[in-house]
């Protein structure tokens, strides 16, 4: 949102909301998911900000100290990190989503640059956090450690039986930006102005298109993270004001009576240097990297990692309506430049961003809908990751859509080092011992041990149905 206007919106509203708000720097961007596909290449790539050490595995006999695929919740994330890519030193949360695609009207993608928010800082592209308290100073519960949850359903490709005037219908949505952040003025809220669509806007926008992200906030108080990793979570509930429920407060429902943060994410796409390179057929050019050209199948994915009780402490006690990080004592401010240089590696070995493409990385051929998107069997696209990176670590927001060579990833075939043999344990499918792509894993390496993180959530099985559930 703009940021002055959300100031003087918020001194003229009868309503107020005590926040946080705050950039976090690209991590890494690549075909992994360690919350939906553990230990595996992931089937479309993701932009990833936070703290590094949230990959650290355990089923590996190469265990090491700084990055993984999967995730194990009984490390303490915040203690392990050396860095976040985050504003705040205690943030060592990871939050991840897809990425934004070209696609050129001669059949070749480009990865979409992404730019920083207003009033933000100079962050390396990268999303926009909040934690928005509800109004009149109504208390929440900071997320507990080894709390996960996801948004939206990257399968979805209509709207159908969903009420677009209704929280879902503007939890995850896109703004058609005027120049310079242009429209925000009118409507400073985000998801619910007459910009805001569910779907990828159907025009060129001047200044780019902000993708507004808001997770459920009521939790029903008891699991950290079920398997399909959201009905832990509702919405709150009541008439819907014309803000919508996410700055107007609303209430738990009974089955998800406790009051969490409300998180909610920016991230904004520069659009503007493919503006005049539309199809002659007007259809809108941008694909999200799942595959989806509609947009319905938007997601976001969240793992807590804030140190201790620091997000409590700066819940209670951070009540500035600005949102303004500085002004947050109870918690540590990170410089730009701290926050842009704590990167990861790239590990999955293939290109994809800073030139054209022939296919979207992984099996990823825009699926418009309306049915539901499907995964493609039979997937060749490169499964493995490698220990030692070899592709660019970090985005670029400088990319020029006039880059030369197209390379196929699918077709990459390189140095990558597959697990060997399996002789340790059996584990489910899509276990944490490396694995092989869509598959899944079913053994650990040799001289391994097996440490479970989400079995309820390995043997869910098609992992696709598992989001939409
Ligand atoms: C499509 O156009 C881009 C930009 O000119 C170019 O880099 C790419 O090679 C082209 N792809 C094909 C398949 O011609
Ligand atoms: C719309 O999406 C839903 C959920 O993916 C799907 O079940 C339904 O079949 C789709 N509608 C059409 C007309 O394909």
């Amino acid at each position: 949102m703009q940021w002055t206007s959300l100031l003087a919106f918020a001194t003229l509203a009868p309503f107020a909301n005590a926040l946080l708000r705050f950039p976090c720097s690209q991590l890494v961007t690549q075909r992994f998911d360690p919350l939906v596909t553990p230990g595996s290449v992931s089937p479309h790539v993701h932009q990833i900000v936070g703290g590094p050490p949230l990959f650290r595995r355990k089923c590996s006999a190469d265990y090491d100290n700084s990055f993984d695929v999967a995730m194990d919740p009984s490390i303490d994330y915040a203690k392990t990190s050396t860095c976040t890519t985050c504003r705040f030193k205690e943030d060592a949360s990871n939050y991840w989503t897809a990425v934004l695609y070209f696609k050129n009207p001669n059949g070749s993608f480009i990865r979409v640059p992404q730019m920083a928010n207003q009033f933000t800082g100079s962050p390396n592209g990268g999303m926009t956090v909040y934690y928005i308290q509800p109004p009149n100073n109504v208390k929440v519960t900071s997320f507990p450690k080894g709390f996960r949850m996801i948004v939206g359903n990257p399968f979805l490709r209509n709207a159908t039986g969903i009420d677009l005037n209704g929280n879902i219908g503007k939890a995850v949505t896109n703004r058609c930006f005027g120049a310079n952040f242009g429209s925000d003025a009118s409507w400073p809220h985000p998801g619910t102005g007459p910009l805001d669509t569910y779907e990828l806007p159907k025009k060129a926008c001047a200044g780019g298109i902000r993708s507004n992200i808001f997770f459920p906030s009521c939790w029903n108080g008891k699991d950290l993270n079920p398997a399909d990793h959201a009905s832990h979570m509702a919405y709150p509930v009541g008439t819907l004001p014309r803000d919508g429920h996410f700055f107007m407060g609303g209430t738990c429902p009974s089955t998800h009576p406790v009051r969490m943060p409300l998180l909610f994410m920016e991230i904004v796409w520069d659009t503007r240097q493919f503006n005049n390179m539309w199809p002659t057929d007007g259809s809108q050019p941008f694909v999200f990297s799942q595959g989806d050209p509609t947009g319905f199948g938007q997601h976001a994915d969240y793992v807590f990692g804030w140190d201790g009780d620091s997000l409590q402490r700066a819940m209670d006690t951070c009540t500035d309506l600005s949102g303004v990080p500085e002004n947050c004592r109870a918690l540590t401010t990170l410089s730009d430049s701290q926050i842009n240089s704590c990167k990861q590696q790239v590990r999955v070995d293939e290109v994809v961003e800073g030139r054209y493409l022939n296919s979207l990385p992984g099996c990823n051929a825009p699926q418009p809908g309306p049915a539901q998107a499907t995964m493609v069997a039979n997937c060749n696209a490169l499964s493995s990751y490698i220990g030692m990176p070899t592709g660019t670590a970090g985005p670029t927001v400088t990319s020029t859509p006039t880059s030369t060579t197209v390379v196929n990833p699918t077709t990459s075939s390189t140095t990558v080092v597959t697990p060997t043999a399996p002789a340790g344990p059996a584990v489910p499918k899509y276990g944490q011992c490396g694995g092989t792509g869509w598959t899944g894993s079913t053994q650990c390496v040799s001289g391994s041990s097996f440490s479970t993180e989400s079995l309820t959530f390995h043997t869910g099985g098609n992992l696709a149905f598992a989001i939409a559930a």
